[in-house]
């Protein structure tokens, strides 16, 4: 049972009702049981990350899309793509160089001009600079059920890294420490490739400015065009663009928007996940995770199915070569499996179109388990592969 919300207009005055229905649970819905005021900020934030920036609001100067739904949109506003953005480095005396001094490490292959508001500055979109000896692309990630991830305890993931490394097979994942811009101190990073970001409102912020060029309190400073700070002085609103109601509104559409639809079962698919125990996907792919307490009552205590531990493994040769917060070169978070149906480019760089690709091009620590399932029979593999479609 899914609760739907009928808006109509009564002598001039919008009435929202929350109506039953049986309509299945659908990609994009949010979560069941909010309030109505929820349902209201949900809505304004959905509304917020499908908003087409401007000049006005302070897109740019370099920017690599007008909305977050412009990547974020597959198979509904809220999902990921196959788009990838672009990131850039090279060694210096052997440790990783973001190279900042020219625009480093994330690329931003946009810039305002005249073409978005008459009179202004045409400013040069980012290239990668011929001195990058480490080029990685990453592709968009889908959002959904991620305000679950947020409300797992810091020390879930701390107990979950202890336990891998008790196990003592090769597996174990590291807990990615780093910098909470919205409670201070450091948290446990369980978003992004790299589990680079600790919180949904701190990674809107990050995106509002890193993808769209859009400052707010959490990041204020506006990006240097290919690191030519000089640039800046044509910047048409250089005061603060967003006073934090932008990231705000976007991370309560994110925490509010429920977990993927799971696919059809079958005793296919009830065997295929038998498999994928046995095979030893599920020491980095855990299929349930448990929230802790949160200021929002459906997302208190409540088990979860996302097939990742959200923490960092050294996949060895899969790596994408930049280092970021804690993680180093070769080291990625556990890709989620959920909503896997709905991927089509597979890996952070969208190197394969297929699962098994995927599963073949695992390394390092995930080796082990890439050579059982190698070595399966036929039919053993087409069950854990409907599995895999199912989720
Ligand atoms: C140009 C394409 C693009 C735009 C625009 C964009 N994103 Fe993303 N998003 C990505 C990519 C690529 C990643 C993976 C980045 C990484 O981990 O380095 C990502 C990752 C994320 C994640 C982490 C999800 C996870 O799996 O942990 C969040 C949250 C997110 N984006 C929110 C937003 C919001 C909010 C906006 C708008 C302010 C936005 N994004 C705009 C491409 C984009
Ligand atoms: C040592 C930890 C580990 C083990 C074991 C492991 N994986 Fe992964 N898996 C990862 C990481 C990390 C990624 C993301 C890698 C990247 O893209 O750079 C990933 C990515 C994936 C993806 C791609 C998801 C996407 O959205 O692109 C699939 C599919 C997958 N794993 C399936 C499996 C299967 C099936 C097994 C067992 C045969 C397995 N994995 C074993 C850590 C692991």
């Amino acid at each position: 049972m899914r609760v739907a919300v009928v808006v109509f207009s009564l002598a001039g005055s919008l009435i929202t009702v929350a109506a039953i229905s049986d309509r299945p649970q659908q990609f994009g819905d949010s979560l069941p049981g909010l309030t109505k005021k929820q349902i209201t900020d949900f809505q304004d934030g959905l509304g917020d990350f499908n908003e087409v920036e401007t000049v006005a609001d302070g897109l740019g100067p370099v920017f690599n899309g007008r909305s977050c739904a412009e990547c974020h949109s597959v198979p509904v506003t809220g999902g990921g793509s196959a788009r990838t953005v672009t990131r850039f480095g090279t060694t210096t005396n052997g440790a990783f160089d973001a190279m900042a001094f020219v625009g480093g490490s994330l690329i931003q292959d946009h810039a305002i001009g005249p073409d978005d508001a008459s009179g202004i500055h045409q400013f040069t979109a980012e290239s990668v600079p011929g001195a990058a000896t480490i080029i990685a692309h990453r592709r968009t990630t889908p959002l959904f059920g991620l305000g679950l991830v947020d409300a797992v305890p810091d020390a879930d993931f701390a107990a979950l890294a202890a336990e891998e490394a008790a196990r003592n097979d090769g597996t174990a994942g590291k807990v990615s420490m780093v910098t909470d811009l919205v409670h201070g101190g450091t948290a446990v990073g369980k978003f992004g490739w790299k589990a680079q970001n600790p919180n949904l409102l701190q990674f809107a912020a990050d995106a509002y400015l890193n993808e769209m060029g859009i400052t707010s309190p959490l990041f204020p400073i506006e990006n240097c065009p290919s690191g030519n700070c000089g640039d800046l002085a044509y910047n048409p609103r250089p005061d603060l663009n967003d006073l934090g109601d932008g990231p705000a509104s976007l991370a309560n559409f994110m925490t509010m928007l429920d977990v993927p639809p799971r696919g059809k079962t079958s005793s296919d698919t009830v065997a295929g996940e038998k498999v994928f125990n046995s095979l030893g996907c599920a020491s980095c792919h855990v299929a349930t995770l448990n929230t802790g307490n949160s200021e929002l009552a459906v997302l208190r205590h409540r088990p979860f199915h996302p097939y990742s531990d959200f923490l960092l493994h050294d996949m060895g040769a899969l790596g994408d070569g930049i280092s970021q917060g804690v993680a180093t070169g070769t080291e990625m978070r556990t890709a989620p499996l959920w909503g896997l149906r709905m991927v089509t480019t597979f890996l952070h760089d969208g190197r394969t179109t297929t699962i098994e690709g995927a599963i073949l091009a695992h390394d390092g620590q995930g080796r082990a388990a890439r050579d059982r399932f190698a070595s399966l029979d036929g039919k053993s593999k087409s069950k854990l592969l409907a599995f895999l479609n199912s989720l």
